[in-house]
């Protein structure tokens, strides 16, 4: 059962309890939301028998939000260097007070509860911004004309309980707008294929491949913090202590203290040999000590050697809406994992966050997605800076989308309420990397602080002239930025593996960011929270610019599809990578 977590006091009543309206509402339902079929790769499982009656789910309907258009002009305004109020972040209960529910929404919704649910057994909470329903699988699949069967993920074991279509009331229909798990089946980890995590020995990596790198410390293709240093010019940085970092993990992936510390003591650049990192478990997750996640251990090696001395964080969170069979733990994580820190203190909270989690837009419900999204809009405004990778299939594996050619985008790496980290590769010129997640969200819009950024592009940029009708141009552009992506040298399982993907990129980022954010609370400043305006309207200069390579993908599907780096801001690369030497002066002389 999911550990319920906010400010605001739980009522936990059962539906007996719950008086019967008096006024009559018609609770006529009609389809919600429906699937053609499961997302690519999740078959149904037709030897999996679910006992419907015996097992449970734990269901969360999110309430409508009020005024989150004002809410979300207060979160840009606040991220915005100029505005009277930037850098004012809220706290938990100042964003609540703004966008709460309106009482005729939770009203509704329980009497609904109290005229559908049969079972006394059910047992139904409101929290903050969700109802949410613990019942059995038959009781929960009459309330949404639902039909729950096991589907298992195609060459692995993991299965999981979903439903392809559900239904609600019309009369909810402005007062409900996220029902899970119904079908959203959830996201993936970025780090790029298997075949690019393979182990090296100690004397390989001593050994120069290809030619002599034009960068110190890049021995060959080998990616090290020693030669992100020098390739990002953090080689002037002071040894930082304030603050927090923290790094986002899921999927039973675990940090590992020992190969950190192995880690540290061969490829540590600034003097952190002694370092370690916290794992908060969230969600009812846990922090063994083995086995090692390669996802995870890359995270916070490469996030917590570039911090210097900046604790940092691994959020080890439980739940994958896996279905092992039995009981109530079709939990649905990530949702999760916001909420929590939604509800930490402002002394908890860290100043910047790692995600290298993700997967297809459109395979993610819409209505998750832009929960989702306004849960990161609320994060960025308490303060947060969210680096986010932006996936390793470039514009795409299949490239169709309802049946028609198109390329696809990532979520959450397309909310234009985080930072999208991009891949580059090699040094001399550092290039663009072939499989980095770019293009343009088919569901969220284009934010007003890249417009002119984007809009250039579009007017200006000769080389995507003939794949325009793949992606849709008025909608936020990602990348935003980029950092390297391939080879990086990780410590699993006491030795050394060679690692690609952006999920490289984005602790690389995170790692920057936070010595930015360190150097400002150690000056008595605030962190620079959500970093999107800064970046494209004060600091864009503090990146430097990729303009080669190319980011492609569709299988030969689509021929030419992908975007090229070019001069400027471009959907492969963003505005470039990270100048730490030329970032830190903006982040000092920003208020
Ligand atoms: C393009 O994106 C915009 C903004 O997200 C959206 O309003 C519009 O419906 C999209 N157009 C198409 C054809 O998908
Ligand atoms: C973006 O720019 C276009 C064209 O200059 C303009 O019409 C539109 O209002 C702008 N949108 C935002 C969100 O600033
Ligand atoms: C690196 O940063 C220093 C400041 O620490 C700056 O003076 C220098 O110009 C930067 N180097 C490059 C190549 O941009």
């Amino acid at each position: 059962m999911f550990v319920l977590r906010s400010l605001s006091v739980a009522i936990a009543l059962s539906v007996a309890a719950v008086a019967l309206p008096t006024s009559h509402v018609d609770f006529q339902k009609s389809v919600a939301e429906s699937l053609r079929s499961p997302p690519t790769g999740w078959v149904k499982d037709a030897s999996e028998k679910v006992d419907k009656d015996a097992a449970s789910i734990t269901l969360k309907m999110h309430l409508v939000n009020q005024d989150m258009d004002k809410f979300h002009e207060h979160a840009m305004n606040i991220a915005t260097p100029g505005h009277a109020l930037y850098g004012q972040h809220m706290s938990h209960e100042e964003i609540l007070a703004m966008i709460a529910p309106a009482q005729e929404s939770s009203d509704l919704v329980m009497q609904w509860l109290a005229n559908d649910i049969a079972s006394p057994k059910a047992k139904i909470q409101r929290k903050g911004d969700y109802v949410t329903i613990t019942a059995s699988v038959s009781t929960i699949e009459k309330l949404l004309d639902a039909e729950y069967e096991v589907f298992v993920k195609s060459g692995t074991k993991e299965k999981t309980l979903r439903t392809l279509s559900y239904s609600l009331p019309d009369a909810l229909k402005d007062h409900v707008d996220m029902v899970q798990p119904t079908t959203f089946f959830g996201l993936k980890h970025l780090r790029s294929t298997i075949s690019e995590h393979h182990p090296i020995t100690e004397a390989e990596l001593k050994v120069h491949i290809g030619a002599t790198s034009a960068v110190t410390g890049c021995t060959g293709t080998r990616i090290t913090p020693t030669c992100l240093a020098n390739l990002y010019n953090f080689t002037s940085a002071k040894t930082q202590t304030a603050g927090l970092l923290g790094i986002a993990g899921f999927l039973e992936e675990y940090a590992i203290k020992a190969d950190y510390t192995t880690f540290l003591n061969n490829n540590a650049y600034f003097s952190n040999k002694g370092k370690s990192f916290t794992c908060t478990t969230v969600n009812g997750g846990t922090c063994p000590s083995s086995p090692a996640g390669v996802e995870a251990n890359l995270d916070v090696q490469y996030a917590g050697s570039i911090s210097s001395n900046v604790p940092n964080t691994y959020y080890s969170t439980a739940g994958r809406g896996q279905w092992l069979g039995s009981g109530s733990n079709t939990n649905e994580p990530y949702l999760e994992f916001l909420n929590y820190l939604l509800a930490l203190p402002d002394s908890a909270l860290p100043n910047t966050l790692s995600i290298s989690y993700g997967d297809d837009e459109a395979t993610v419900p819409l209505s998750y997605a832009t929960a989702g999204c306004n849960l990161f809009s609320q994060l960025g405004a308490r303060g947060v800076s969210i680096l986010v990778s932006s996936g390793d299939s470039g514009v795409g594996d299949t490239c169709t989308v309802g049946g028609k050619p198109q390329f696809t985008t990532a979520f959450p790496a397309a909310c234009p309420w985080i930072t999208s980290v991009g891949g580059t590769t090699g040094n001399s010129p550092e290039a663009a990397w072939s499989g980095g997640g770019g293009g343009f969200s088919e569901i969220f819009g284009r934010p007003s602080y890249q417009n002119a950024t984007v809009n250039n592009w579009l007017a200006t940029d000769t080389t995507h002239a003939a794949v325009t009708k793949y992606f849709n141009a008025s909608g936020r552009a990602y990348p935003d930025i980029s950092a390297q992506a391939t080879n990086f040298v990780i410590t699993v399982g006491g030795s050394s593996t060679s690692v690609s993907g952006t999920s490289c990129s984005a602790p690389t980022t995170a790692g920057i960011i936070q010595l930015l954010n360190s150097g400002r609370i150690a000056a008595g400043k605030k962190g620079l929270g959500f970093l999107n305006p800064w970046l494209y309207n004060t600091a864009s200069a503090g990146f430097t610019d990729i303009r080669s390579g190319k980011i492609t993908g569709c299988g030969g599907s689509i021929s030419g599809a992908g975007f090229s780096a070019v001069s400027g801001w471009d959907p492969a690369t963003g505005l470039g990578t990270p100048n730490y030497g030329k970032l830190v002066e903006f982040a000092t002389s920003t208020p």
